[in-house]
């Protein structure tokens, strides 16, 4: 099948490699000329495990990119939309990419071709699309709408395309949901179709769900510190529950990039919108917001007054295996340590460039993990790398000036580091 995908960004670019790997001739458009130009010589601009190898595998073959829409568009069947839709004013999300690309496309629907909404969006933006094509003087026999969001989490992107939990497509033409069901024949994960706007909601719902179990994690953790209970046991033994599942139950320093936040937001919009207040919601919002507090709290426990005292950070990025830190916890960690007047030198893998441009000049960027702890007070870790689990702690020790330790993300166990000699306060345990 000729697919077309606009948008090189996390989905575009990995749908576009998952469906070239399924057989697929896959042309990816970008307006971003520098990147196309990269992607053209077989180089990812993004760090995400595996996708430069499928690139170099099918580069000139089954997979294209250009920066000119008008190569690809015309002889298309089905053109995927996964351009960005950041949080715009108060929250709301700024479709106007998507709606730029439509109306970009409108030329080039002179014949019967499949409109793939992939990017997250507000529920009822397929059908303004849809309205804002036909608008044009387009006959709705050229075209059909349809929703298929994707699930796919940053890190293990290729992983989660092949192996989806499910399919959801959503429409309401039987040809055009049958002909996006082919394009995933080869794969093995359930189909679910459902209505436009359904399939917009199923998407916000399944984010805004994640963040709701990680949020009440967290809450829960906090609770277990008040009684001397290890969260990680509670989970362990809650999880088991097929009903609970173990997914998502890591407490630590709350959930962020540029999905959970923006769409647990983009529903809050969405909830104001149709006059329901959407309590539980806003408390997820706030509770996450409330682990950058207790970070700050455990450090004033074991340090005092943090005015003058060193402070490292293990990791920047929102989570491991990306150098994405779009809102990372660290980001809201480090104007708190800053505003105590506290001295905040940095380490991360592989997020460190990226992370350059967004920090204050006078935050210290480390060159390893152990530079970054030497003659500090305290050392926070606020992503879980592997390569800090696996940290020689008795070179940490040697290197701080106090081993104080606050686990941001659990990946110590409190015993073994007490054990050590290290002030350790974990995250519910
Ligand atoms: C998320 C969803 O998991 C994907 O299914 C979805 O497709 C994607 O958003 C999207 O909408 O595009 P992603 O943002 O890549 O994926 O990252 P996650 O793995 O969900 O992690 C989000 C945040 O939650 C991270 O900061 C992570 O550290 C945190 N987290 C995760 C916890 O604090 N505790 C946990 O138990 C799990």
């Amino acid at each position: 099948m000729k697919v077309c995908v606009i948008g090189t960004g996390y989905v575009g670019l990995t749908t576009g490699i998952m469906l070239a790997e399924l057989g697929h001739q896959v042309t990816c458009v970008d307006i971003d000329k520098e990147k196309i130009a990269l992607l053209q010589q077989g180089k990812v601009p993004i760090y995400e495990p595996g996708t430069e190898e499928l690139v170099i595998k099918h580069l000139n073959t089954n997979l294209k990119f250009t920066a000119e829409l008008s190569g690809p568009a015309p002889e298309a069947m089905v053109i995927m939309i996964a351009v960005g839709t950041p949080p715009g004013k108060e929250g709301i999300p700024d479709i106007s990419a998507v709606e730029q690309v439509a109306r970009e496309l409108i030329p080039f629907l002179t014949s019967y071709k499949v409109l793939i909404i992939k990017s997250t969006v507000p529920v009822g933006t397929n059908d303004k699309i849809r309205q804002l094509i036909l608008d044009s003087g387009n006959s709705a026999l050229n075209f059909d709408m349809v929703s298929n969001p994707e699930f796919l989490r940053e890190g293990c992107a290729l992983h989660d395309c092949f192996h989806t939990d499910r399919i959801v497509i959503g429409g309401d033409s039987p040809e055009a949901i049958s002909l996006v069901w082919s394009m995933y024949s080869k794969l093995t994960a359930p189909c679910v179709v459902t209505s436009l706007r359904a399939a917009e909601m199923i998407k916000y719902v399944s984010n805004a769900f994640l963040a709701m179990k990680i949020s009440f994690t967290n809450e829960i953790a906090a609770i277990c510190e008040g009684y001397s209970v290890d969260i990680k046991e509670v989970t362990k033994g809650v999880g088991f529950d097929h009903r609970i599942g173990h997914h998502f139950l890591g407490a630590g320093a709350g959930y962020g990039g540029s999905c959970l936040p923006k769409d647990l937001q983009g529903l809050l919009h969405m909830s104001k919108n149709c006059g329901t207040k959407a309590e539980l919601l806003k408390a997820v919002k706030k509770v996450n917001d409330l682990q950058i507090t207790r970070i700050i709290s455990k450090l004033e426990q074991e340090l005092g007054e943090l005015a003058g005292k060193e402070i490292a950070l293990w990791g920047l990025t929102f989570k491991p295996d990306t150098d994405d830190l779009r809102a990372a916890p660290a980001l809201s960690l480090i104007p708190q340590l800053l505003k105590r007047q506290a001295k905040v030198r940095v380490y991360d893998p592989i997020g460190m460039a990226n992370a350059k441009p967004l920090l204050p000049g006078k935050v210290t960027m480390s060159e390893d993990m152990y530079q970054a702890v030497r003659g500090a007070h305290g050392l926070v870790i606020i992503t879980e790398w592997p390569q800090f689990r696996h940290a020689d702690l008795e070179r940490v020790k040697q290197n701080m000036q106090e081993f104080v330790v606050v686990d941001g993300r659990n990946i110590f166990e409190p015993e073994q580091m007490r054990g050590l000699g290290c002030r350790y306060a974990g995250m519910g345990r």
